[in-house]
């Protein structure tokens, strides 16, 4: 080849690779705006504008001009970012009648996501293994959380980084309490108070002399005989046998780990559920009005001290009719006890469908532990 046809090709070869690369540049640029144009992501986008007003307090001020993004179509995507305490569940959410959600641990799917749920416990103090990628102006990250402040550490690094809060707390954006009242339906079998007979039980896991729990159960030991149970008292139960137990006592000893707001847990929902009066230490008896029926439950504080509390268990044993007056809930309600993990995504997705808005959750630590 001479020097001039090979200066000729490679002319020729320069501007067919120009026009090569223009009509790609071309044809992506077009194809990728189509794309998007159908894409949820691109209909998502369109729900988050720069000056979308922060809402912080009521949950339903925002949803209604918001749901009329041309998205609502779209299932709902939760990420469940880890498994709480590594404990999975099924994905479905038809049981708490939540339609249209995706729930995945599929972390690929991270830009899809409406919202990412993670588990307090769960989190490292330095947030290691957090997403990096930036966050979709649409998606909402949930805090989660079932453990009391005492026996979970705040993380200062978790102000001004959730958006929505998921825990027993009664004032979360997600509220899922350890248990709740629901009316019966014809459906329900009708509540028969099983066979006593125990007066008092009580099931202690976690032993703790500092606990005020254990203080209270000495003293109320030395006035009214107390069955307890668990490995201190080399007597543990199985999940039957607690069962049995449980109902064959006509008092169950509701004592919590630690004293705070709504934290009112299965201790007291269980024995609820199998026909024990639950006798509650743990946040004061108003706040457990705040979730059943006042005269569902005894509480330590109604009595000027443990022995005070002995002696009214001992008269409540000899009066039929006083003691049955604690079951009038069963005629209006059963015990629901919450599913952990699930019930918290499954509620979490069907509050993303319904609030659309923007949402931040500043002040976590004050918030949670303040
Ligand atoms: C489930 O949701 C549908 C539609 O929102 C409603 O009509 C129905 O009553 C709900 N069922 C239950 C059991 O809550
Ligand atoms: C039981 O509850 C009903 C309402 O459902 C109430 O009318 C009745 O007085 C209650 N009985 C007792 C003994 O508290
Ligand atoms: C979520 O919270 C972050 C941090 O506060 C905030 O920048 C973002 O706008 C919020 N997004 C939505 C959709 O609320």
């Amino acid at each position: 080849m001479s020097s001039g046809s090979w200066g000729t090709f490679l002319r020729r070869l320069a501007l067919g690779c120009f026009l090569l690369a223009t009509s790609l540049l071309l044809f992506f640029t077009y194809f990728k705006e189509k794309v998007s144009f159908f894409s949820v992501e691109a209909c998502r986008t369109a729900v988050c504008p720069e000056d979308a007003p922060t809402r912080d307090s009521n949950p339903n001020q925002f949803s209604v001009q918001q749901d009329q993004a041309p998205c609502q179509d779209a299932d709902t995507v939760l990420l469940i970012w880890t498994w709480p305490f590594g404990l999975k569940f099924d994905l479905g959410c038809s049981a708490f009648n939540v339609t249209r959600c995706r729930l995945t641990d599929d972390r690929s799917l991270y830009h899809k996501a409406h919202g990412i749920l993670f588990h307090h416990r769960d989190i490292p103090r330095n947030l290691a293994g957090f997403p990096r990628e930036p966050r979709p102006c649409y998606q909402k990250w949930v805090w989660s959380n079932m453990e009391s402040p005492a026996n979970s550490a705040p993380i200062a690094a978790l102000d001004h980084l959730f958006n929505l809060t998921c825990s027993y707390r009664l004032d979360s954006d997600v509220p899922v309490p350890y248990g709740y009242l629901v009316p019966l339906t014809s459906e329900d079998e009708r509540f028969k108070l099983p066979e006593k007979t125990q007066l008092v039980c009580w099931v202690v896991s976690n032993w703790n002399s500092r606990h005020r729990r254990v203080q209270f159960y000495q003293e109320l030991k030395k006035h009214v005989p107390v069955s307890a149970y668990g490995s201190t008292f080399h007597r543990s139960l199985s999940d039957g046998e607690y069962v049995k137990v449980v109902s064959s006592c006509k008092f169950y000893l509701s004592f919590e780990n630690s004293e705070a707001r709504d934290y009112i847990t299965e201790k007291f929902y269980r024995p609820m559920m199998l026909g024990s009066v639950p006798v509650a230490l743990g946040p004061p008896r108003q706040n457990y009005e705040d979730h059943v029926p006042a005269d569902s439950f005894i509480h330590v504080d109604d009595f000027p001290s443990p022995k005070a509390l002995a002696e009214r268990l001992l008269q409540l044993d000899q009066d039929a009719a006083e003691y049955t007056r604690f079951f009038n809930w069963t005629n209006r309600f059963r015990v629901h006890k919450s599913w952990f993990g699930k019930e918290h995504a499954c509620k979490t997705c069907g509050y993303l469908q319904t609030n659309r808005g923007r949402h931040v959750t500043p002040h976590l630590n004050k918030w949670y532990w303040g």
